[in-house]
């Protein structure tokens, strides 16, 4: 179902050529949804797996992509890809690999979800030594490239509460400059958002900023749950509250924002196209949406190709796009010089 377009939206669509598009997609950008390890470029997880002499033939498909059927076979495969980084050392080279990319992408700011069960299996140390090796590679991509990044720490919610518990120890005892949230993904289907209540307020005494995956393969009172049950002030797609117009006046009212990934949830066949996608009627509702990819090799996407098929599709021109950018950037959750910084670097002041 595509949902309703005025005469203007429509001629804003009409009238995006190429040279229009050309500008739109060499944007600075701001994501806020990015999962570390499911940014791994195919050839950089083949190469480790040499490396290390792990057979992971059987994630990959002859064209050397990466190989699911489905939402919850992707989740195994990304774990089974995960498995190959498996010191410090090779988390930093991951991120000087994720970070080119991006930045090849225009992206000026990045929020990416990091899983201490992945990261020293939720040991507060080893958790520790992951993290400075990680921050050592951001901070030189920051000075290569210019851009900059920080970190939610991400429980996998099906990996269970008592998982998520250490996780949150691991993301109180790094709260700060860097760590700046907690924002929890995984399987939607296991589970309660309230059976990680307890994670989400240690890291909330923490002074640490709260989002969660909901309403991407759960309907909206997976959504309201997360709101009202964990207290976040973001949401990880969010995009099925589109079936609750009651829940989405409370998004708007609240402005609890949404990290959209539309290029993810057209991959995975949350929504059969990128016009049947709620992202604008969702932003005409008044909701604050953001664009990320969320694992982009695993669903062909880049932040350039999310930015040109919204533009394409929707009519999204360079003052929506600026909007947007405002927004995104007030649901950051950087401290305030770091979101002034890129204010001015993305000319919104
Ligand atoms: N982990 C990585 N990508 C995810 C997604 N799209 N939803 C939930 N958990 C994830
Ligand atoms: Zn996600």
């Amino acid at each position: 179902m595509s949902y309703p377009m005025g005469e203007a939206q429509r001629q804003r669509i009409a009238d995006m050529n190429e040279e229009r598009l050309d500008a739109i997609m060499r944007l600075p950008k701001l994501e806020l949804h990015l999962h570390f390890e499911g940014a791994a470029p195919p050839a950089f997880i083949r190469g480790l797996a040499k490396e290390k002499k792990i057979d992971l033939s059987k994630i990959f498909r002859p064209d050397g992509s990466y190989d699911y059927r489905d939402f919850w076979h992707f989740l195994e495969v990304y774990e089974a890809a995960t498995s190959v980084l498996k010191t410090p050392e090779d988390f930093a080279r991951l991120c000087t690999a994720i970070l080119e990319e991006s930045a090849a992408n225009d992206v000026v700011y990045c929020e990416t979800f990091l899983s201490p069960d992945f990261c020293g299996g939720g040991d507060v140390h080893a958790w520790k030594e992951y993290l400075h090796a990680i921050r050592e590679a951001a901070d030189a991509a920051e000075r290569a490239h210019g851009i900059t990044l920080r970190g939610i720490v991400t429980p996998i919610r099906h990996f269970g509460p008592d998982k998520a518990k250490r996780a949150a120890r691991c993301a109180a005892e790094t709260a700060g400059d860097w760590i700046v949230g907690l924002g929890m993904g995984g399987d939607e289907k296991m589970g309660k958002q309230r059976d990680f209540a307890w994670s989400f307020d240690c890291a909330r005494e923490a002074g640490l900023r709260l989002t969660s995956h909901a309403g991407e393969w759960q309907g909206p009172k997976e959504v309201r749950e997360a709101v009202e049950d964990l207290g976040v002030e973001r949401i990880g797609h969010g995009v099925r509250a589109i079936e609750d117009l009651a829940l989405v006046d409370l998004l708007a009212e609240r402005e609890i924002t949404l990290e959209v990934c539309p290029g993810s949830n057209v991959f995975l066949g949350v929504f059969p196209s990128l016009s049947e996608h709620p992202i604008d009627e969702l932003r005409k509702r008044g909701v604050k949406v953001t664009v990320s990819t969320d694992d982009p090799p695993f669903f062909h996407t880049t932040m350039r190709r999310e930015y040109v098929n919204l533009a394409k599709t929707f009519g999204w021109d360079q003052d929506i796009f600026a909007a947007v950018h405002r927004d995104t950037l007030n649901a950051a959750f950087c401290d305030a010089a770091t979101r002034d910084a890129l204010a001015k670097k993305l000319e919104l002041t």
